[in-house]
């Protein structure tokens, strides 16, 4: 059931020309607030995404005592400064901690939480309440941390508190930057090494940013370890632009033809470009420039230009997490190539805010598509060919992903779309539509 009235989104009607920027990266702007209120003394923070996801980490460190001074710049960004808990620890809350859509914050508070003698019941909304949470519980119950109910899958979970951590090695059952996280940064106050291993990479902000907070950490291709207990002090940071949300500006000018586009400012991380590079095998005009780096995070500008022919290609299990959110609007782009377009065990995407892989299947069905899931494998049959039908209604479910996904449909093609829950995008990419209709201005 709808909560909103749906969006009609009508088509741009021109191509998409110029130069454009995105807000921060969101991943990173979850670690900067989150570990900056982990460390003692100030941290200098400047282009912080300010979304929904965002605020739900500033909101649960305000309230576990951190003091945050961050305020929005003219660009939209926000800047200013986080005075962390430091050796003092995080404070009891008052009330529960309420995570809202965000997977992220609420998997990172678990591991930041285990090594404190705190109760602090965490939970979300109701997309976040059928998340699977038991995957970061496991590992930090076995370094010594307590959760109530013990072993429940899903939230609302208390992190009961505990006096002392231990090291662990883990093999992670999956390739989740979040699980990772949690695992690292409980063990930044377990005594002796933690290290996580995983079976594919997942991306790598955590292992980039924490030596900059104090804390002695090395990182491999699949795997990274950190030794405590360390004292975290704060640092100065700059959040690039997100990869994730400039993949859908890169889609668009891909769909809409004339169009041409320079996204600058942009993360280059290889661990989250994966979009770039499954693009460039479906014969996209598409290129990246380095431009720079914020902190160990490579940074530059992602051109792309709208291209006739699009072919079918086959993402292997190894890169789906250099892509993971980027693979609805890349099953978008795969249904208009010629050929079959198959992604390689994305089971994962059945967990994301909504189970993404049904709602593909069943979006691009809706519009002739043809598209499968085989195992845990995503299937997309492209249409060269692909006329819009009249008066397409398209429902996001409620996932920033998706609404941004089905907009695109309607805004490169020649007939609206109606696009149902799309204030969802307010989750990561709150001036969405604005930055892709001034690029077609
Ligand atoms: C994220 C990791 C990924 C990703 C999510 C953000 C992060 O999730 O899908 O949007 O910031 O660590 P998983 O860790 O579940 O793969």
């Amino acid at each position: 059931m709808s909560t909103s009235e749906p969006v009609l989104i009508e088509p741009l009607g021109a191509p998409l020309r110029g130069v454009a920027r995105v807000p921060g990266d969101k991943s990173i702007s979850h670690r900067a607030v989150l570990l900056s209120a982990m460390a003692e003394g100030t941290s200098r923070l400047a282009g912080v995404l300010d979304s929904e996801d965002v605020r739900s980490s500033i909101a649960a460190v305000r309230a576990l005592g951190a003091t945050v001074d961050l305020a929005e710049q003219p660009d939209g960004s926000l800047a200013g400064t986080v005075e962390g808990w430091g050796a003092a620890g995080p404070r009891q809350p008052e009330g529960p901690i309420d995570c809202g859509n965000s997977g992220t914050t609420a998997r990172l508070l678990m591991g930041i939480l285990a090594p404190w003698p705190i109760r602090v019941e965490l939970t979300g909304d109701a997309s976040l309440q059928k998340r699977p949470m038991r995957r970061i519980t496991a590992p930090l119950m076995k370094m010594g941390a307590r959760f109530e109910p013990a072993g429940q899958e899903t939230l609302p979970i208390t992190v009961a508190g505990s006096e002392r951590l231990r090291a662990i090695a883990y093999d992670a059952p999956m390739a989740s930057a979040q699980l990772k996280t949690a695992v690292l940064l409980a063990g930044v106050f377990a005594e002796g090494t933690t290290t996580l291993n995983e079976p594919a990479p997942s991306r790598n902000h955590t292992e980039l940013m924490l030596p900059d907070y104090g804390v002695p950490t090395t990182a491999g291709t699949r795997v990274a370890s950190v030794t405590g207990p360390a004292a975290m002090r704060g640092c100065d940071l700059q959040v690039p632009g997100d990869p994730s949300s400039a993949a859908f500006l890169a889609c668009a000018a891909l769909l809409a033809p004339g169009s041409r586009v320079a996204i600058e400012g942009v993360s280059l991380n290889p661990a989250r470009i994966g979009f770039v590079r499954t693009l460039e095998r479906m014969g996209a005009d598409v290129s990246t420039a380095h431009e720079g780096q914020d902190g160990k995070e490579p940074f530059g500008s992602i051109e792309v230009a709208y291209t006739e022919r699009l072919r079918g290609c086959e993402v292997p299990a190894q890169h789906i997490a250099s892509l993971v959110d980027e693979i609805p609007v890349l099953a978008l782009v795969a249904a208009h190539a010629h050929g079959v377009t198959v992604f390689r065990e994305v089971g994962e995407l059945r967990v994301k805010e909504t189970n993404r892989l049904a709602a593909v299947v069943e979006g691009l069905a809706r519009l002739g598509v043809n598209a499968w899931v085989e195992g845990d494998d995503l299937c997309v049959e492209g249409d060269p060919g692909l006329v819009v039908p009249d008066g397409l209604a398209l429902d996001s479910l409620g996932d920033h992903r998706l609404a941004m996904t089905w907009a695109l449909l309607g805004l490169t093609g020649s007939k609206p779309v109606a696009v149902e829950r799309f204030e969802s995008v307010a989750v990561s990419y709150p001036r969405f539509l604005d930055d892709v209709r001034g690029l077609a201005a």
